[in-house]
């Protein structure tokens, strides 16, 4: 799944990720033009570019697709759902920002270090040096923490995020941000503690088992922010936030259960599960994720934490303390509807939509989805030496050093074959035990979900990946 943003890896380096300019149709069409003007328009206002960017004109155009805000969407009914438990006029509901930000509002506002992977080109889609397609709806915190309207928001929307090909990955996806504050200078005797308890006794209670060993902070693995905040004050916000979150969990997976329950007469009923796991995530301290045991597996669900008070002093509401939260709406609906692939939620094909039609109205008629066929897999493999890079001295034979990220491989595949790939896979990695040179193999799997595709078709689009593999990485086919 997608790594959140958490401590992650390092990332080496990626080289340039264009968008192909010699052929390849429209999309290559469209990407030629913006290199020229050195400006491209998403949903409808103009940018300009600069070496960063790195947008596949597809990826530009889903930007107004919106499948949070269709209604009868699977995504559109998790928001709905989750909305559902997070009342006005307490919580406000943003759901139309533009995915279009700056890096300012995506990484900087939230305090992510400059050397942070989440900002490299091979993981995100840039615009220029400085805009980019938002990768998470954190991107929006601090400008709704500063307009402070209300003491609770919600925001929906479409991230972005270059990864990797699967049946649950995407380059798109929905996630849905909340938070919660309150004013030291606003409650009843200046006691921000006793209000926070206060607001938690109005909360319904549930009867799920909740696992949550760990204690409410921890000095080293969840540290208290100690400059900003009491004890007891990062307790009663932690104990807001674990209630607040664990009643939207229920409901979802309640929903989920009723669904199965109503299709299935041989449906056994578990009794759900959640538990609290400790977190990282560079806005929040202490930090969570919450996870839940469904169907044999504990599933991370969200992140969350108490906001880092920097977010807030810098928005101009020093007096604000509060919570934090973001969930992944594609993962859930998949969970919700039993929906095995997540490239289904981008067609627009009947036997898909039509199978969710009247649910907005009416969210106790949700059901599962019943796959409507499986079409034949195509598998193809590509294997390649990689380039050496300048730093090995155009020669790698002492070393693995090469510029090669794999999300550049992705992407390539994405831009030929687009929807058509159920997933890509390292099928083996050999280093030359002469020349030290390293050779990888990935397993294309080509898998229409709407039509059987035939060998030659495969075959063609296989060949697009091999010729653009060689013109835009620089490898060698073996
Ligand atoms: N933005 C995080 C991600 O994309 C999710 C998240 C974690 C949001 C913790 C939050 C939070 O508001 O407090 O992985």
């Amino acid at each position: 799944m997608h790594p959140g943003y958490r401590l992650v890896p390092c990332v080496t380096d990626s080289t340039s990720c264009i968008p192909n300019i010699n052929n390849h149709g429209a999309a290559a069409a469209s990407a030629k033009k913006a290199a020229q003007q050195h400006s491209v328009t998403v949903n409808g206002k103009t940018y300009e570019t600069d070496s960063w960017f790195n947008t596949p004109s597809k990826i530009l155009e889903s930007t107004s697709r919106r499948l949070h805000l269709q209604k009868d969407h699977p995504v559109y009914i998790t928001r709905q759902i989750i909305e559902s438990k997070f009342t006005q006029p307490t919580f406000k509901s943003y759901n139309d920002f533009d995915p279009v930000v700056s890096t300012a509002e995506n990484f900087d506002s939230l305090g992510f270090p400059a050397d942070h992977p989440g900002r490299s080109k091979s993981d995100t889609y840039y615009i220029n040096s400085t805009t980019l397609l938002r990768t998470h709806t954190s991107a929006h915190e601090a400008q709704l923490f500063r307009a402070s309207s209300s003491p609770g928001y919600l925001i929906s929307g479409d991230v972005y995020r270059r990864d990797e090909i699967d049946r649950s990955h995407y380059p798109i996806f929905h996630q849905l941000e909340g938070a919660r504050v309150w004013d030291r200078t606003k409650v009843p005797n200046g006691d921000i503690v006793k209000a926070i308890y206060d607001d938690l006794a109005k909360l319904p209670t549930h009867n799920v088992q909740v696992e949550d060993p760990n204690p409410p902070h921890h000095v080293e693995r969840n540290p208290l922010q100690a400059e900003h905040h009491s004890a007891a004050e990062a307790e009663a916000v932690s104990a807001h936030l674990k209630r607040s979150l664990e009643l939207m969990v229920v409901e979802i997976f309640s929903r989920a259960k009723q669904a199965a329950a109503r299709q299935d007469p041989n449906y056994v009923d578990e009794p759900l599960k959640v538990r609290w796991v400790e977190a990282y995530f560079p806005f929040t301290s202490p930090s969570w994720e919450l996870e839940v045991y469904y169907q044999g597996d504990w599933l991370e669900v969200l992140g969350s934490g108490v906001s880092k008070q920097e977010i807030l002093i810098n928005a101009g509401v020093p007096d604000q303390i509060g919570w934090a939260f973001g969930i992944g709406l594609d993962r859930i609906a998949m969970l919700l509807f039993q929906i095995p692939d997540i490239r289904l939620f981008w067609s627009t094909d009947e036997r898909f939509l039509g199978q969710f039609r009247g649910v907005s109205d009416d969210l106790d008629r949700l059901k599962r989805f019943l796959p409507f066929s499986k079409y034949p897999a195509c598998p193809k493999d590509v294997s390649f030496w990689l380039r050496p890079t300048s730093a090995a001295g155009g020669d790698d034979r002492r070393g693995n050093v090469h510029d090669f990220h794999e999300n550049d491989l992705m992407e390539i595949v994405r831009e030929v074959a687009g929807d058509c790939v159920e997933d890509v896979k390292l099928v083996d990695e050999f280093v030359h035990p002469k020349t030290g040179r390293k050779s990888l193999c990935y397993r294309v799997n080509y898998r229409s979900l709407e039509r059987t595709l035939t060998n030659e078709q495969a075959v063609t689009m296989h060949e697009g990946v091999r010729r653009m593999l060689v013109e835009r990485l620089g490898v060698e086919l073996r």
